[in-house]
């Protein structure tokens, strides 16, 4: 069973990367064969610097390291390595309705946020079912929001082996009964995310680059501490009980009204946050106190991986080859699928 996960590398790390994808992406490294790659051509919509190109293409790849993915068991790469996914990138487009594209949810949800609606923008999901259905891909884990980029990849798939393999029975797309045969792309299912929790911001909105509300992976110690300490908090005094977040939250946009609370729900392990509620609902400790508690929880979660980051980056060299020996088998199985393909739609 093979795995594939991509991650855009369109900006710094944070808690609610972690929380929401990244720690479960790199669970799934036991579970099958896993293609784990950096989407840095996609990262090109939003990207538009080319020195932070580069870095946070090379960020991403250290994170999963640091975070555990294990090279020798996962194919690790950077998207750009491989250039066979944009011929079939362009191949699909040709089987790829206008309608669809018209209809994608999150670039309408991009272009509502002020990113410009350019040509790669609109594409991105084309794109994105190439990097899918090159590396025939049997699950790809994703949030909900990403779904329907799936189904696109499903669809799309059907219709270029419903158009190029002779015998191929949409309703049979394994080529199992007698004369039919198998499609040369094959058909991914989505392996949605449900355990992943919504981290909220210290501001209580969606923890996202584009609220400046983050709290990094692997930033400035300092930076951090700053950050813990000014999640946002009423005005409780020490002794009082203190409040717990509303169900649903009252604001409209915030996903927690009371951030420090359910960060450090997400953060403590269950017998120690169960220690933390008790004494927030009791009173007696102020929300410093708490901050300080979410800080070294901070530590003692992420302080190897920082360690494991930090030399990872004085060692470009080994970053490179670790990225280079996953390009070159991600290429195989590129190279394989790329050649049945060509000959399937007549290019030499
Ligand atoms: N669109 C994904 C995201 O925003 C990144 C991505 C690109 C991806 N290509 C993919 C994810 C293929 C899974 C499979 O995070």
């Amino acid at each position: 069973m093979r795995i594939l996960s991509g991650v855009q590398s369109s900006g710094r790390l944070h808690l609610g990367n972690y929380y929401g994808a990244l720690r479960q992406f790199v669970q799934l490294q036991d579970e099958g064969e896993g293609f784990y790659f950096i989407a840095n051509l996609h990262a090109l919509t939003t990207v538009r610097d080319p020195k932070a190109a580069l870095a946070l293409t090379r960020e991403a790849a250290m994170a999963y390291l640091a975070l555990g993915l294990d090279p020798k068991k996962a194919v690790l790469f950077r998207q750009s390595d491989v250039r066979e996914v944009l011929e079939l990138y362009w191949i699909l487009g040709t089987v790829t309705p206008h309608s669809h594209l018209e209809r994608a949810h999150s670039y309408k949800d991009k272009v509502a946020k002020g990113i410009s609606p350019d040509f790669g923008l609109f594409a991105y999901p084309v794109l994105m079912a190439a990097d899918i259905l090159l590396y025939s891909a049997d699950f790809v884990p994703v949030g909900k929001d990403q779904v329907q980029h799936i189904e696109f990849a499903r669809d799309w798939a059907v219709k270029f082996n419903t158009q190029y393999v002779p015998g191929y029975d949409p309703a049979d797309p394994e080529g199992k009964e007698r004369g039919h045969s198998p499609g040369i792309l094959k058909l991914p299912a989505a392996r949605i995310q449900e355990a992943t929790q919504t981290v909220p911001g210290i501001d209580g909105m969606k923890m996202s680059k584009s609220y400046g509300n983050t709290i990094e992976l692997f930033g400035d110690e300092k930076e951090i501490k700053k950050r813990i300490m000014s999640i946002k908090t009423d005005s409780t005094p020490v002794e009082a009980p203190k409040p717990l977040p509303s169900q649903p939250p009252k604001t409209p946009g915030v996903v927690s009204d009371v951030p420090l609370y359910d960060l450090l729900k997400v953060m403590l392990p269950e017998s120690e946050f169960a220690e933390v509620d008790a004494s927030w609902r009791a009173g007696g400790k102020g929300y410093g106190e708490y901050k300080k508690k979410l800080l070294e929880a901070y530590h003692t979660t992420f302080g190897p991986a920082r360690q494991r980051y930090a030399e990872l980056a004085a060692d470009p060299g080994e970053l490179e080859r670790i990225l280079q020996d996953g390009a070159n088998r991600a290429r195989a199985e590129a190279t394989r699928l790329m050649d049945q393909v060509r000959k399937a739609v007549g290019l030499p």
